[in-house]
């Protein structure tokens, strides 16, 4: 099946009868019929229903057409992307373990590495988005994970994946991936190495910024020690929020197309105008790492930066106050556009950040591309620069 007639089939019983859309349980007590079936629900097949923490029927459609998405052994579903993320790197440290992380990380994932991870004696290197296979100099005996976000949060470094991937399993380690810019349409991780894929469905997956989510998709090796975690931890997600998740699947391809059409034609307007120094968009060659872009990646989402020449704070303001179709808010991947003032000095150790002027995050939404270019267009007019 090709992927699009992946997204409007999967998780589906059949395209010929009943409901078009999966029904909706909502569920806590599964009751079994006899002792002998309570006692032997643990032979039971994967995704069988047995409480619901553990799954109701939706949400095992909407698991299965993850995993299907991804091409890989299953998946679980978490109640935020930062969930899949924090639970996918206990799944796999211990007490004295080594965790290489990269310095582009988004944000919270690096809190939870330094204020928790820490608790529990995991030490976290940050290494160089652009490092690729040199990552094998900073693997130690006791490095058990190389987590990679590409490309990166905010500053949209594009990383050798494969690279790093092969370094990090010459060494013993796993590899887990924030693969959210990209969603398994545009990047599949399990096929580049990769054992976890992490997606912030909450973004693009939902699709209309009203959902909170996240996805692991593992490899079958990696299965049962995310699946342990995740049981242990006591992370499951609601069925409204699973069925709200496969209607957003269902138009994932076109969103994205447009978002991709879009977010491309905002970044090359941007990279001609007086006032932006440059452009971090993965799908053009200013960006650090397009060569692994263009390699490995079959599209781009609508999630770009750019870095502004030096300007006033004041008239920054008085810009990104009077926009009138690009909201100010965290997250993405909605159908809107949304715009914001980001500083990634702030979150980096192993790098550092040369931008000149502030730096902007837009999101590029499904209004007409016209409308968002005159708007922007109005907006860096108030620029006073410096
Ligand atoms: C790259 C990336 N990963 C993970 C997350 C976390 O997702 P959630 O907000 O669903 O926890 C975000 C949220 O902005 C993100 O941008």
């Amino acid at each position: 099946m090709k992927k699009d007639t992946h997204l409007v089939r999967a998780g589906r019983r059949s395209p010929k009868e009943g409901t078009v859309n999966p029904p909706l349980h909502r569920a806590s007590t599964v009751l079994f019929p006899s002792v002998a079936a309570l006692e032997g629900r643990g032979q039971l097949p994967p995704h069988s229903l047995t409480y619901g923490r553990y799954g109701t029927p939706i949400t095992f459609a909407l698991a299965e057409a993850i995993s299907g998405l991804e091409g890989g052994h299953d998946t679980w579903l978490f109640p935020s992307g930062l969930a899949a993320i924090t639970c996918a790197c206990l799944a796999f440290l211990k007490s004295g373990d080594h965790l290489l992380m990269v310095d582009s990380v988004y944000g919270p994932t690096r809190r939870f590495c330094d204020k928790e991870l820490t608790r529990f004696g995991i030490e976290t290197t940050y290494y160089d988005p652009m490092l690729g296979a040199d990552v094998a100099g900073l693997m130690r005996p006791e490095t058990k994970v190389v987590f990679v976000e590409s490309p990166g949060s905010i500053t949209f470094e594009v990383q050798d994946v494969p690279a790093i991937a092969q370094a990090a399993h010459g060494a013993g380690a796993v590899v887990l991936m924030d693969n959210t810019w990209a969603t398994p349409l545009f990047f599949k991780p399990l096929e580049h190495g990769v054992d976890v894929a992490l997606t912030a469905m909450t973004k693009y997956l939902g699709g209309h910024s009203d959902l909170m989510m996240g996805s692991a998709t593992t490899s079958e090796a990696a299965w049962p020690a995310l699946k342990r975690a995740a049981f242990h931890l006591g992370l499951c997600t609601s069925p409204d929020d699973c069925y709200l998740a496969l209607r957003g699947l269902r138009t994932l391809g076109v969103r994205l197309e447009r978002h991709q059409q879009s977010g491309l034609a905002l970044a090359r307007w941007l990279a001609g105008q007086p006032q932006v120094e440059r452009v971090l968009h993965p799908a053009l060659a200013s960006c650090p790492g397009h060569e692994f872009w263009a390699r490995d990646f079959s599209g781009a989402s609508g999630l770009f930066a750019v870095v502004l020449e030096p300007c006033r704070r004041d008239s920054l303001e008085a810009m990104l106050d009077g926009l009138e179709h690009f909201g100010m808010g965290y997250s993405w991947g909605g159908y809107e556009s949304l715009i914001l003032p980001l500083d990634p000095a702030r979150d980096r150790t192993a790098t550092q950040w040369d931008g000149p002027g502030p730096l902007l995050r837009i999101h590029a939404g499904l209004e007409d591309v016209a409308d968002l270019i005159a708007d922007l267009e109005e907006g860096l007019g108030k620029l006073v620069m410096e």
